[in-house]
């Protein structure tokens, strides 16, 4: 079956009410028929929901449909996108073990590699986006994965997942890619050999701003380390936040056709501006890695970045004069949302750091919502023209 019919049709069950829709089963537990069947079903030879911190319909519903339009073979739901990325490393890493990251991640990522894994002897080695051929003499004996996001969180840059892929398999490594920017209509890194896709569900996958959620789908063996992981500590999506964002699934592939028409004709416009520079986008000609993007992604996504020429304090001028568009640090919503990520997401990081990650002073990250394109483009260069 096609995505679209995919996203729709896949279904709990009906119960005895004969709902069309999917209902609401907040429950944080579930009934035994007797002492048999509790013993039966807590030892896993029956497979069936005992307790929401582990399974519920909702978060089960949520998560078939992601491994479906991911191409998976199973997956487990979490309440951000964060617990996500922190519970699928924590699961399968050991002290000792050794991450090979792409050095531009989501600043709540970078802090996890620098900050917290070194308590456990995790340590980390990073390669910039466009060195993607030198991840193989960064391999040591201890190195277990290759973690990377595509495209990049403020940055827009594009990886090469078929590379990723093949340097994965040749060195037995598990290839982790946050897939958060594409969402799975636009591009589905197991293809390219990708052992496990995350999803920030926060952003474009609930895509109204609503609710926090994340999922991690792929192999069936390491999602079954990360489910005895959290099973136990305890990330868990909430029932109502999974019936929330599975009813988003169903739309998914209409918004995110019309939210990537308009960041092609924001990005457009943006090229033409004198007071913006460098504007990414991945399928603009202009885009440093236009071709991987052509190659790997249907369409090019809802965010698109550029320099206010005048650094940060015309960054913080045009933020200002931002009349239409919303000043908040989410993306991937149906209201359009600049951020400048120097002063705000990755204000923690080093300025060094910052720089190391492509995030200069000047540089705004705009998510490009559903709003009539025309308002939006107005709004932009009304506060381009006030700086
Ligand atoms: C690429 C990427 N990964 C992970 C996250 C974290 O997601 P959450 O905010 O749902 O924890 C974000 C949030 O912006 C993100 O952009």
């Amino acid at each position: 079956m096609h995505f679209e019919t995919e996203a729709i049709r896949t279904q709990n069950e009906r119960t005895h009410f004969q709902e069309h829709s999917t209902p609401l089963y907040l429950t944080s537990s579930y009934v035994f028929d007797d002492a048999e069947d509790m013993r039966a079903s807590f030892s896993e030879e029956k497979e069936r929901n005992i307790y929401s911190r582990f399974t519920n319909p909702n978060t089960s519903e949520f998560t078939e449909k992601i491994a479906k339009m991911e191409g998976a073979e199973a997956g487990f739901a979490f309440a951000t996108g964060m617990s996500a990325v922190f519970s699928s490393l924590a699961a399968l890493l050991n002290s000792g073990d050794h991450i090979i990251s792409a050095r531009s991640v989501f600043g709540s990522t970078h802090s996890l590699f620098t900050k917290f894994f070194p308590k456990w002897n995790i340590s980390h080695t990073y390669f910039n986006v466009d060195e993607v051929d030198k991840i193989e003499s960064l391999i040591k004996p201890e190195t277990k994965i290759i973690f990377a996001e595509t495209p990049t969180n403020p940055g827009v840059d594009v990886l090469d997942l078929e590379v990723l892929g093949k340097i994965a398999k040749k060195h037995n490594l598990i290839l982790i890619i946050d897939n958060c920017f594409a969402t799975p209509w636009l591009q589905n890194p197991i293809k390219f050999g990708a052992h496990l896709v995350i999803h920030s569900a926060t952003k474009l996958i609930d895509g109204q701003g609503r609710v926090l959620g994340g999922v991690t789908v792929g192999n069936a063996d390491l999602i079954r380390e990360i489910y005895l992981f959290s099973r136990n500590t305890g990330p868990a999506l909430s029932p109502f936040n999974a019936w929330v964002l599975s009813k988003s699934l169903e739309t998914l592939a209409v918004r995110l056709d019309k939210h990537c028409e308009n960041a092609e004709k924001v990005a457009e416009f943006l090229e033409s501006e004198a007071n913006a520079e460098n504007v990414k986008y991945p399928f603009l000609k202009s885009h440093p890695q236009y071709e991987i993007a052509k190659k790997q992604m249907k369409k090019g996504g809802n965010i698109v970045s550029f320099e206010i020429k005048g650094g940060i304090e015309a960054g913080r001028k045009f933020i200002d004069a931002i009349k239409l568009c919303s000043r908040s640090a989410n993306l991937g919503d149906t209201r359009s949302i600049v951020t400048h990520p120097a002063s705000t997401t990755h204000s923690k990081l080093s300025e060094e750091d910052r720089l190391e990650a492509g995030i200069k002073p000047g540089l705004v990250r705009v998510s490009v919502g559903l709003e009539h394109v025309d308002d939006v483009i107005a709004d932009l260069k009304q506060a381009l023209n006030s700086i």
